[in-house]
């Protein structure tokens, strides 16, 4: 008996330390639980607020409210109490605190803060009744979004709709007035409203039945980002909008790049749909409110999954879900018009070791075994194909098993395949390829990963297509290697940075 105790106990030491095992180290987790969409991204006061949909009763989607992190560098955060929790209402019901937004209300603009007090926070979030209702509805903070007030007269804005939700808001300074940016979700449709006091609401306009509409529209926002080189010193607004993935059925954000006058957004001409990210697990990214003018560039965090199997992913019975790296935000004008480029924020690298330098001009015929092992890093090659057909870097390697990155030369195309990257069949649609066209840049392919145990986010040609995936691998060695294809390719420089 004692022997079956023991050999019980040893098997749950194993089945809990592989699910340990999952957890990523430079990506923001919850402790226990489930997450879903960062909510309320703020800075303030030398703190970076992320707010999050979480459940704290479980490790699958349900009573929804707000979790709560701060970080004073961007790398590292701290969990907090739940900010906003799920509360009753007078007839029985229960309110969720679905997805939204925080903003600093320095100007006290609502009226709830004391005279003279700039550093009130104002949640502006959806309430949701399940089966009945979708409103937006608000909360305020003194205390740096340790506690909140529910404002009595909730909702602020309510079409006597069921879905309806996601609000965004952003300061208008040439109107001296907030503007929302909102979602009805079935109609493919963006609103957006204006507000002096983040009270009342007033429509302005209305986006919507263009670009992806293979799924609903979800967790809007408007944004201004910045041009880089070409025409510098310009900005363009941008619209995002969490849909549709490349690939039916899945899920994903785009972007359209236009103008707003302060009424109305009107998009750029786009012949293709674009997407923020073309993994299959980047979703409901917002933006942070109220950064310090030392961020040149906005900068987004998104959730790591893909409702298709989000609550199944195998991280074992303690957490579920977690967050990108903080990426920063930029335009660059290409003979297709403005598109987005992400990278991670320059913190990040600042807590990663030394460089580590491990190739530089290395010609390369059949497979390389590259010198390290490892399941957390982040790595960055550059490489030229030269004559070969196309080229493989497998990760989280060991043996048959890895996750796979290859460049095709004659399509032109960079592909992330998870279908033997470890644990795939908790879901019949989990294993699968993404494919995305990346053109050489005078003949090179500059590639960063940032591998981190059951993550990988790869930026390519320095953020102008970026791939977001989990993989669950089950053996550990954590190899690398690098295969030419046809003829031998050329390693300009590799380098691997562990955290
Ligand atoms: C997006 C979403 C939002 C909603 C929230 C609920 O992932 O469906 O539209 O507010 O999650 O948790």
């Amino acid at each position: 008996m004692k022997q079956l105790v023991a050999s019980f106990c040893l098997l749950m030491a194993f089945f809990s330390g592989l699910a340990q095992d999952f957890r990523p180290t430079f990506h923001y987790t919850p402790p226990k639980n489930w997450v879903n969409d960062p909510n309320g991204l703020v800075y303030l006061d030398g703190e970076y607020h992320l707010f999050y949909q979480y459940n704290p009763f479980g490790n699958k989607w349900g009573h929804m409210s707000w979790g709560h992190a701060v970080s004073k560098d961007l790398v590292t955060w701290e969990t907090l109490p739940v900010a906003l929790p799920e509360y009753p209402n007078t007839d029985g019901t229960t309110t969720m605190v679905f997805s939204g937004c925080a903003v600093v209300d320095s100007l006290n603009t609502s009226g709830f803060f004391e005279e003279g007090f700039h550093k009130g926070l104002v949640a502006i979030y959806t309430s949701h009744i399940e089966g009945k209702a979708q409103h937006q509805s608000i909360a305020y903070s003194s205390d740096k979004g340790r506690t909140w007030q529910l404002y009595e007269k909730n909702p602020v804005l309510d079409l006597g709709m069921k879905d309806f939700r996601d609000p965004n808001v952003i300061w208008y300074p040439e109107h001296n007035a907030w503007i929302m940016t909102v979602v009805k979700p079935l109609e493919y449709t963006v609103q957006f409203y204006e507000s002096k006091d983040l009270k009342t609401w007033a429509l302005l306009s209305e986006f919507g039945k263009q670009g992806d509409m293979t799924k609903i529209w979800e967790c809007p926002s408007l944004i201004k980002i910045p041009v880089e080189g070409k025409g510098k010193n310009q900005s363009k607004w941008v619209l995002m909008i969490s849909s549709g993935h490349r690939q039916k059925g899945y899920l994903a954000m785009q972007y359209f790049v236009g103008d707003f006058d302060g009424k109305q957004f009107t998009p750029q001409k786009q012949e293709e749909i674009l997407y923020v990210d073309e993994g299959k697990d980047f979703y409901a990214g917002i933006p942070f409110s109220n950064l310090p003018p030392k961020h040149k560039k906005p900068i987004m965090i998104g959730w790591i999954n893909d409702w298709e199997y989000a609550n199944d992913i195998p991280t074992g019975d303690t957490w579920r879900g977690a967050f990108s790296v903080p990426r920063e935000m930029s335009l660059r004008m290409t003979p297709n018009g403005y598109r987005l480029f992400q990278r991670p924020v320059p913190m990040f690298q600042k807590v990663m070791s030394k460089k580590a330098l491990v190739a530089k001009n290395a010609a390369i015929s059949g497979v390389w075994k590259v010198p390290f092992q490892g399941d957390s890093y982040d790595l960055l090659l550059v490489i030229q194909p030269q004559k070969a057909e196309g080229f493989t870097l497998r990760l989280l390697q060991s043996g048959e098993e890895a996750t796979v990155l290859r460049y095709d030369v004659a399509t032109q195309e960079l592909s992330l395949d998870r279908t033997k990257s470890g644990l795939t069949d908790f879901h019949r649609r989990f294993s699968g390829i993404d494919r995305v066209k990346v053109p050489l840049r005078k003949g090179k392919l500059y590639v960063r990963v940032l591998v981190d145990k059951s993550i990988v986010e790869v930026f390519a040609q320095g953020g102008e297509k970026v791939m977001t995936n989990w993989v669950f691998p089950t053996k550990n060695a954590g190899e690398i290697s690098i295969a030419s294809e046809g003829s031998s390719i050329k390693v300009n420089s590799l380098s691997i940075k562990t955290f």
